[in-house]
């Protein structure tokens, strides 16, 4: 059967490549057995108690105690803090947010795609950027937040909401600081910590919950979940996020990924977690001073979290190229637009590096000393006639190969 070799094909090509996608992990063969279950066959619009169809007792128990491990997992008490487990992914619970708590054409500030923010942060191609009208924060030119400069955008554009979050912003966010910002204007303020968000239940990022208003996150990144999103909310709010996720935005939920969702959140408890996550973040670390010991620029100079963002904007093509001959050799990663990007953004300078998916194989420092020799190496390859790309794919094999991806 064709689908069967699909899966042996792809199941091949996890194991035998390095995965640096800075969003990518590899679930657990627990939260994979939920996700594949018999609870995909059952359909269940509206929440627990409340359902437009019969048959749900067993679905109610599992959204119930989804909900209440996700606030665990993230210290959150419960007559606080409200939970909705049921956002298919990380757009639709974004998009679920803005029409809870805005109207069309509302003024959003978030950060811009090209210093790192998301298509779902008000870009024109986006519902988002369709919808509202959003006014775009960057990082400066060295790479970091500039929160004065932010906090003059807010009170020049005086936003209704404060977005934070990102997909390639390699440093801490200050929470605390947009929080006085959106104080300042009366705005309110989201947290999308879809990257960072395991860091977060590990205690190793500042919290967000202290500051903000909502949070929400993808449960698929460093949460190491099934696809999918959660959003937490203010008490006050939840009804609001609640009736724009169903039937504002979704019909049936997932319960297959909501039970998925409650597997992970358990993972995520565990004192394994945290030193996965240390590690994560030990690993970036590492891999961004050996690149930077071979002679590589790293924007900001490192990183505090799961990944980095080499600046290729030296060399002599645009990282696409760079793209497709680490992926020759069996290293897996994407391009990414820099700061001040001079490039375009289908071929910018930068390529964004991660460290989850190669840590939960467990992999430590001498695994990223041979993967930071080895980048080097193929990014010194390109362009030289007779470059040896065979021997590279042979070490990336042979490292893979020491690392199983699915037996955990
Ligand atoms: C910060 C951030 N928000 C939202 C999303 C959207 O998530 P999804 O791809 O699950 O829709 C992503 C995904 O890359 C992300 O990085």
């Amino acid at each position: 059967m064709i689908y069967k070799e699909f899966i042996e094909r792809e199941s091949r090509r996890q194991r035998e490549t390095i995965t640096l996608i800075a969003s990518e992990n590899y679930a657990s063969k627990n939260v994979m057995e939920a996700v594949g279950s018999i609870f995909s066959n059952k359909y269940a619009e509206g929440y627990p108690g409340k359902r437009y169809y019969a048959g749900n007792q067993v679905v109610d128990e599992v959204e119930e105690w989804t909900k209440d491990l996700g606030l665990r997992v993230f210290g959150l008490k419960k007559d606080e803090w409200c939970v909705n487990v049921q956002p298919y992914s990380g757009s639709p619970a974004n998009m679920a947010i803005y029409l809870a708590l805005l109207s069309k054409g509302d003024k959003v500030m978030s950060l811009k795609l090209s210093h790192g923010g998301h298509l779902t942060h008000g870009h024109k191609v986006s519902f988002s950027g369709k919808l509202f009208d959003f006014v775009h924060y960057g990082v400066g030119d060295d790479g970091w937040f500039d929160y004065d400069e932010i906090a003059k955008q807010a009170k020049e554009n005086k936003p209704k909401l404060i977005v934070t979050g990102a997909t390639a912003y390699s440093r801490q966010i200050d929470f605390g600081k947009f929080r006085q910002m959106a104080d300042e204007v009366g705005a309110y303020l989201l947290a999308d910590i879809s990257h960072i968000a395991g860091l977060i239940a590990a205690g190793l990022h500042p919290n967000c919950f202290d500051w903000v208003d909502v949070a929400m996150t993808t449960t698929h990144k460093t949460l190491r979940g099934p696809r999918g999103a959660v959003i937490f909310s203010r008490k006050k709010l939840a009804a609001d996020i609640d009736k724009a996720v169903f039937p504002g935005l979704q019909g049936g939920p997932h319960v297959n990924s909501i039970l998925g969702k409650g597997v992970a959140f358990e993972e995520a408890l565990t004192e394994e977690f945290v030193e996965y996550q240390k590690k994560v973040i030990e690993n970036a670390q590492f891999l961004s001073s050996e690149l930077t010991d071979l002679g590589l620029e790293i924007v900001t100079g490192g990183t505090d979290n799961h990944l980095l963002l080499l600046d290729l904007s030296d060399k002599q093509y645009g990282a696409g190229k760079y793209q497709d001959v680490l992926e020759k050799i069996g290293i897996v990663v994407n391009k990414n637009t820099i700061p001040g990007e001079k490039r375009s953004p289908l071929d910018p300078s930068g390529i964004r590096l991660g460290t989850p998916a190669v840590t939960t194989r467990g992999m430590g420092r001498d695994e990223m000393k041979k993967i930071a020799f080895l980048i080097n190496q193929a990014i010194g390859g390109v362009g030289q006639d007779g470059f040896d790309w065979g021997r590279l794919e042979k070490e990336v094999r042979i490292l893979s190969s020491r690392f199983q991806v699915f037996f955990r």
